[in-house]
């Protein structure tokens, strides 16, 4: 029997309702300790090794205790690949309506989760069908591979002029300097706002990235996504009052134009979908990149053989993505009673699909715990799977490609400064702080 899960209960205290888990969860659960054996394993994925090394606790999950009610995460945690899958195949049993449809003993009063909930629960992925058919049919007209190829030759540009800044230094935190700055600027630009707003934009987005991406770093959470939604809503709304005289060829004014059934956007829902896409295709896109140059500069081997043949770089990206998955996790509510793997899950209760172990689990992938580059098949579930798979994962994967055979192609010499970089407190998303870096051109 695992440590924290002894008696499946679940206790009946007020929890926060978060999209991604939340700091105020953890104040109200304290640290999820062993109760029963002394030497048991420490299950709290919150916890400060874990957050640093969560790979052991999902072996131990995956190979123990496949659906396991995590106290800390008030919610079932799925491990194994199939079960994952499972999750994101049955949108009839597994609802992405995490604000809608969460029992009531798990959700909160408080003005700061209503407003927040409020915006959010008009994303896409927030939402089942048919709703979901509808905006996904609107966003995906705009989001098309013309649309992306036509933004090819100013991505990489932007990419020139990040590494030219670095190379004339000799060094990078290429978080910082790179990573971060990258997607924002691309998909700031795509949606129609200002080079010079972009600064503004990066800080609000991270703000709301507390919340969503679960931080456990002693912020509240709440009031942090609260303030950064406020300065986001705030800022699409002049947008919006632009394009509404002049409309252009931005994925905004796409989003206004588009139409479904004869029915358009309402102009909230257009807000609430530019926040989506911001927020969506920006902190992930940096914990790619920087989890995938980590691993390949900390394998020498790897490294050599991709630089030897820069044309495996599309399946390089792919393996950066399964080894190290950006986003490790997701949230979706039951929508019935059922039982699984022994565990009697509730209608109402939270299930939290870790596409991290998913990716990792020996009963599909060889040598999950290697890098692979030239991995093939390599069917991670990095970007989910069935009516929720990323909109923007052609977008990702250009940006890194592109970004990869640039690095690679100008610093015949990329060596790492630090071997032991700190990952972000945070359970839900998975990225370095900081990747300091020497370069040679
Ligand atoms: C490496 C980068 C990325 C990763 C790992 C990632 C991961 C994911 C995952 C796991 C989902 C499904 C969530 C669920 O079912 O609960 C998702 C959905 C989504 N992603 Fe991404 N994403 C990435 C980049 C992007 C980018 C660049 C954009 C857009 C600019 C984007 C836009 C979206 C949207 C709109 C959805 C909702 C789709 C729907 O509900 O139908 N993502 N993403």
């Amino acid at each position: 029997m695992l440590a924290d899960h002894a008696l499946h209960t679940r206790s009946t205290v007020r929890r926060e309702q978060a999209p991604f888990g939340s700091r105020t969860e953890g104040a109200i659960q304290a640290h999820e300790m062993p109760t029963t054996k002394p030497d048991a394993p420490d299950l709290d994925l919150r916890s400060p090794a874990n957050l640093r090394d969560p790979y052991p606790v999902h072996r131990e999950l995956r190979d123990h205790d496949p659906v396991h009610w995590s106290e800390g995460l008030q919610g079932w945690i799925v491990t194994r690949y199939a079960d994952v899958l499972e999750v994101f195949n049955r949108p009839t049993r597994f609802s992405s309506e995490r604000f809608r449809k969460l029992a009531p003993r798990f959700r909160s009063d408080r003005p700061e989760v209503h407003a927040v909930a409020s915006v959010l629960s008009d994303w896409l992925v927030f939402r089942d069908p048919p709703d979901h058919t509808r905006l996904r049919d609107l966003l995906q007209k705009t989001f098309t591979p013309r649309h992306l190829e036509k933004n090819r030759d100013g991505i990489q540009i932007t990419i020139d002029s990040l590494l030219d800044r670095a190379a004339g230094r000799g060094e990078m935190d290429f978080i910082r300097d790179f990573a971060f700055p990258l997607p924002a600027i691309v998909i700031a630009i795509l949606l129609g706002a200002r080079k010079d707003d972009i600064e503004d934009i990066k800080l609000w987005s991270d703000r709301l990235a507390a919340h969503v991406g679960g931080a456990v770093d002693g912020r509240d959470n709440f009031s942090e996504a609260k303030a950064g939604l406020d300065e986001l809503v705030g800022y699409f709304r002049t947008l919006l009052a632009q394009r509404s005289r002049r409309s252009g060829d931005d994925l905004m004014s796409l989003l206004l134009r588009a139409e479904h059934e004869g029915e358009r956007l309402s102009e909230e829902e257009v807000i609430s979908n530019c926040v989506l896409l911001l927020f969506a295709g920006h902190e992930t896109t940096t914990n790619l990149l920087g989890n995938g140059l980590f691993h390949l500069l900390r394998d020498p081997e790897r490294e050599r053989e991709l630089r030897a043949q820069p044309q495996l770089v599309g399946r390089a990206v792919e393996e950066f993505l399964r080894i190290e998955c950006p986003v490790a996790a997701t949230i979706k509510v039951a929508l019935e009673d059922f039982e699984w793997h022994g565990a009697r899950i509730q209608r109402g209760e939270r299930l939290i699909p870790f596409m991290a172990s998913a990716n990792r689990d020996p009963r599909q992938f060889e040598r999950p715990d290697s890098l692979d580059i030239a991995r093939h098949p390599n069917r991670h579930l990095t970007f989910g799977y069935g009516i929720h798979f990323c909109l923007g994962a052609p977008l990702a994967r250009l940006e890194a490609q592109l970004a990869f055979d640039t690095l690679l192609r100008r610093f015949p010499h990329l060596l790492l400064s630090d071997p032991e970089p700190r990952w972000k407190p945070q359970v839900f998303m998975r990225g370095l702080e900081t990747l300091p870096l020497r370069l040679q051109a």
